[in-house]
């Protein structure tokens, strides 16, 4: 909370086994005044991601947010998803009932824009997805940046990928928005794999979680069960907070440790394409004495996090 007051955020998200847990987090704790939720393709399609997050939004008793529907498909690229992390539906196939809710009847540009323009403080902006819907916001409507406090995203790598070895999802599904994220003139934090990863809910408060009387807490529960390595044969750890720690970061900054780099995504075809080049040297190198400075946005890249922090915050909000 700034001055005592509730931080007013919106989440642009892909629903998503992890943005789920991340909307169960945001939508409970005290700090955040959630004004809107828009959806973009990414781990399901638009539609299922909008399914997805009216479905958790009644869970947690948050029917009241307005959702939006954003981009079918990246702006270059085709649509393609992460099912096979995600599960069929996007959200672990847990056979939840249908939403009741219906999206807004604006499209989730126009639902940024509105609410953004509209809030008397500041927005802090937090895309756990691709970057798709943030793009053509800024592309639209340039003048949002001036009620734009930060915008802390999930996503991009300083070291190791995961749709590539290079190049996290959320950039490698839409490289170019990506890039028109990181010149958008007001203040981007990146949460990238190299925190993003290591958030981990132990295997007991997963176990209790599940057991709880309480919907929203079962949810979770089931959301990190979902990729338990000794049933889904996948070495990814379960428990994983995911995009939920993007939201612990603007709750709770001081959770991270953060360096202003220079970052560039690489959009030329190739294997390295979606990967955010953050340059962390000391000095130029004879790249910059011979073939002059590339001038990069300057970005506050997580480099650490202290994960029992934001595990208890998490716990402890639910
Ligand atoms: O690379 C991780 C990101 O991709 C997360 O946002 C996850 O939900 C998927 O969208
Ligand atoms: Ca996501």
């Amino acid at each position: 909370m700034t001055d005592g007051q509730p931080i007013p955020v919106i989440i642009d998200c892909d629903t998503g086994v992890d943005d789920a847990l991340a909307l169960l987090f945001a939508v409970r704790h005290p700090a955040l005044d959630v004004r809107a939720i828009t959806c973009v393709a990414g781990n399901t399609d638009v539609d299922g991601v909008v399914r997805n997050t009216l479905t958790v939004l009644e869970v947690a008793g948050a029917g009241d947010i307005p959702v939006a529907r954003g981009a079918e498909r990246p702006l270059i690229e085709p649509v393609r998803t992460a099912r096979h992390v995600h599960g069929e539906d996007g959200m672990g196939d847990l056979g939840l009932p249908a939403p009741t809710r219906v999206p807004v009847d604006v499209d989730a540009v126009t639902l940024l824009r509105r609410e953004i323009l509209a809030s008397p403080r500041p927005v802090t902006l937090i895309p756990t997805a691709p970057l798709t819907n943030i793009a053509l916001l800024l592309r639209t409507h340039p003048e949002v940046t001036r009620n734009i406090e930060r915008i802390v995203f999930m996503g991009g790598a300083v070291a190791t990928g995961n749709a590539t070895p290079v190049a996290e999802f959320n950039v490698w599904h839409d490289p170019e928005a990506a890039a028109v994220l990181l010149t958008a003139g007001v203040p981007i934090t990146m949460y990238g794999l190299d925190v993003f990863k290591r958030v981990l809910v132990p295997a007991g408060e997963v176990q209790r979680l599940r057991t709880s009387p309480e919907a929203s807490l079962r949810l979770a529960g089931e959301l990190l069960a979902h990729r338990d390595p000794a049933t889904s044969g996948d070495p990814t750890p379960m428990g994983g907070l995911g995009d939920a720690g993007a939201i612990c970061a603007v709750v709770d900054p001081k959770g991270i440790t953060t360096e202003a780099l220079p970052v560039e995504v690489v959009l030329a075809p190739g294997p390295a394409r979606g990967q955010t080049i953050v340059d962390r040297r000391p000095r130029p190198g004879e790249s910059e004495i011979h073939e002059g400075t590339r001038e990069q946005p300057l970005v506050d890249v997580a480099l650490d996090v202290d994960v029992e922090r934001y595990v208890n915050l998490y716990l402890e909000t639910l």
